[in-house]
């Protein structure tokens, strides 16, 4: 399973990449925004920081200006990929930019049926948002089990799943047992993920017994090791 981060902050992205774990990264207009950054300048950076992916959102609403700006964007880096929302222009955009060989995340996709229209148009990744649904009130996971069995049906669409909207790791756990591709995930729950507090434990008394020894596998003394047992 690919886990992609869902953010447009270069340092938070700088810092996860560091881990190895990250396959891709996405961004929306509302991210960006937050960055209070140039567009273009964000994508570019991130372009040259993950050598995965990297969702970039047009934002008209027309066909031939989503085209425009999807080539645009797509000129940026090799890693670009295109992403456009689940509306009919939104797709004819995705089929065109598609066969120039450009990579498309459709967006905004919140139906079985949507997913479908979103593979026949060839899209690259399919991007269905299941914290929203859950926050109507509605099981998001359950429309991911759907798209997956859905495209499993059909060998000749090539879309992944990318899950977003992802809001803990319950929804990257949901998401893997059911063969999702991809779940993009905020830097947050990406960081969630190594957590639990009886590794937290565990770790603290092996390294409270391991100093008792006197011991250092180095062969030198270990500050690092010995503040964090005091600790
Ligand atoms: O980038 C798309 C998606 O992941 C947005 O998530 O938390 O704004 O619903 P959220």
């Amino acid at each position: 399973m690919k886990f992609f981060v869902d953010t447009a902050d270069v340092a938070e992205i700088r810092d996860l990449a560091a881990t190895g774990l990250v396959d891709g990264i996405t961004t929306n207009p509302s991210l960006v925004a937050k960055t209070g950054r140039s567009f273009l300048d964000v994508v570019q950076e991130i372009c040259g920081i993950v050598d995965g992916p990297v969702s970039a959102e047009v934002t008209a609403t027309d066909h031939e200006t989503m085209l425009a700006e999807g080539r645009k964007l797509a000129s940026l880096a090799e890693n670009v990929c295109v992403k456009v929302p689940l509306t009919p222009d939104g797709l004819k955009t995705c089929k065109a930019l598609t066969d120039e060989g450009t990579k498309v995340n459709v967006t905004l996709c919140f139906s079985s049926a949507q997913a479908l229209l979103a593979a026949k148009a060839g899209a690259t990744y399919i991007s269905p948002f299941v914290g929203r649904l859950d926050d109507i009130g509605t099981d998001g996971m359950e429309l991911i089990a759907d798209i997956v069995q859905i495209y499993a049906n059909y060998p000749e669409y090539s879309t992944e799943v990318l899950v977003a909207s992802v809001r803990g790791p319950h929804h990257v756990v949901q998401a893997a047992r059911l063969g999702a591709d991809v779940a993009t995930l905020p830097p947050a729950v990406l960081r969630a993920l190594f957590k639990h507090p009886l590794t937290d434990r565990g770790l603290d008394a092996f390294l409270a017994d391991w100093a008792k020894t006197g011991q250092s596998i180095l062969g030198v003394s270990d500050d690092k090791q010995a503040s964090r047992t005091s600790a």
